[in-house]
């Protein structure tokens, strides 16, 4: 179906579902939700719309397909793959009024959420219960639940716990035609036919709107230990990771930082209590927990004894709660300090953890081929490396005529090492041109053929993720 843009007639149908204030055309409203925190793009809607229960947001699909309006679902707009911006213009359909916890099952560590609950919200909520949901992207003091459902989304303590699918139970999604569907069952084992809730989890806002979500929940661990360790050499930092691991730890967060991250990330913050000694190439940042001190302890033990074998400096152990915070606030800011110095592309390559050694090197020999910066930084406990390309020097011919070049290149090794090109920050619309890297035709339709199931006529989040 040929999609078209917004006209008088379809804000007189809006109004009439929605009050007035809820449907905005105003510049600054559009220019608000026209980009995420994807790179410096922007594509201004048709009309913004924040509907706050199903039936609205039925309606409004139902609307749009039969009219061939383009619909782009958005959260908190924090996604770095640019799925909440509105590609075709049409309708941006902000979920943020959906904003409840609504009901907390303590008894079965289960919760149902709306969608535009922020992350840290929620998680803080069910700590005060002794409750834990434990996926932690860096933008969780912002970023919704919806967000996290649609990218699949991961953090520092994925490396334990798992990304965002693992506490997915069952989904309240709007379809395209405006039925409602839920897609599982409140329980912890499911084998009954295709798994509908899993193939929405992660399809980036382009099957169905969720317009609820019922999540599994852990008991919330005691204690934990954090310790920040310095490097004289990146790649040794990312060998350290694995030995770890083999050494029978499992440690709650294992996160890289290359010199230049936690520099800039410093800068930005305008913190000087850090010093990064000259010979410094990368930290490694190390968090252990659970509800026993002492055995956390005799694991930091185990860790220092393995890190022995590499060459590393003074390791910081933080004392209390206040530093443990800074800490992890330094880690959780890096990609905003990263963006603030250069014009920049993000990367989000993922490959099995011993690779990651390898990764980094193929990174450096690709930046010098091409001749550009890289700022190395992530989940290495999960092989997932951010790659942040600064345009720095390089003239606006190298940097368009020859990134996509360098970056082809890169996921081509980040695959052949068995890895994968996007490990949490999803597919979007940046990353849709490389998808026949991981991909071959096979695979390809059949994502074409189950999108074509849910969205016959291609109006939600029209050309994301496939091509
Ligand atoms: C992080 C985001 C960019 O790990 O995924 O900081
Ligand atoms: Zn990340």
């Amino acid at each position: 179906m040929s999609l078209r843009t917004i006209e008088s007639k379809d804000l007189a149908y809006f109004k009439s579902i929605l009050d007035a204030k809820n449907v905005l055309t105003d510049e600054e409203n559009l220019y608000k939700y026209s980009h995420d925190e994807t790179e410096d793009i922007s594509v201004i809607p048709g009309v913004a719309l924040k509907p706050e229960s199903k039936e609205e947001v039925a309606l409004i699909l139902k609307y749009c397909n039969k009219e061939g309006i383009p619909v782009t679902p958005s959260g908190a707009r924090t996604g770095l793959s640019g799925g909440a911006i509105p590609l075709k213009g049409g309708v941006n359909l902000s979920m943020e009024r959906f904003n409840k916890i609504l009901k907390i099952d303590a008894k079965n560590y289960q919760v149902t959420v709306e969608p535009g609950v922020i992350v840290e919200e929620l998680q803080n909520t069910l700590k005060a219960e002794g409750l834990f949901y434990p996926p932690d992207p860096a933008s969780k003091g912002s970023c919704f639940i919806g967000g996290n459902l649609s990218e699949n989304s991961g953090g520092p303590k994925a490396v334990k716990y798992g990304v965002t699918n693992e506490y997915v139970l069952n989904l309240e999604v709007v379809l395209p035609n405006g039925e409602i569907i839920w897609t599982g069952a409140n329980v912890l084992k499911n084998a009954t036919g295709y798994n509908l809730t899993q193939l929405i989890v992660g399809s980036e806002g382009t099957l169905g709107v969720i317009t609820k979500a019922v999540l599994k929940l852990l008991p919330h661990p005691t204690q934990d230990l954090l310790v920040l360790v310095p490097f004289r050499s990146a790649v040794q930092a990312c060998e350290a990771v694995a030995a770890i691991f083999n050494a029978g730890i499992v440690p709650s967060g294992m996160e890289f930082m290359e010199r230049d991250a936690i520099l800039y990330t410093l800068d930005f913050m305008g913190d000087s209590t850090i010093s990064v000694p000259e010979d410094i190439e990368a930290h490694l940042l190390i968090e252990v927990d659970g509800n026993n001190k002492d055995v956390l302890f005799g694991e930091i033990e185990k860790i220092m004894g393995v890190l022995d074998q590499f060459d590393t400096d003074e390791v910081l152990f933080a004392e209390d709660q206040s530093q443990k915070d800074k800490l992890w606030s330094i880690r959780r800011k890096v990609g905003e300090a990263v963006k603030a110095q250069s014009i920049y592309k993000e990367e989000d390559t993922v490959v099995p953890r011993f690779e990651l050694p390898e990764l980094l090197k193929t990174v450096k020999s690709i930046g010098k081929e091409f001749g550009f910066q890289s700022v190395c930084y992530g989940h290495a406990g999960d092989g997932n490396l951010h790659i942040n390309i600064l345009k720095g020097e390089m003239t606006d011919k190298q940097w368009n005529d020859d990134l996509g070049k360098a970056i082809r290149k890169l996921f081509e090794k980040v695959v052949a090492l068995g890895g994968t090109i996007s490990g949490e920050h999803g597919i979007g619309l940046v990353q849709k041109s490389y998808m026949d890297i991981p991909f071959g035709k096979v695979e390809l339709d059949l994502m074409k053929g189950i999108k074509g199931v849910f969205d016959p006529n291609g109006i939600l989040n029209p050309d994301k993720v496939l091509k």
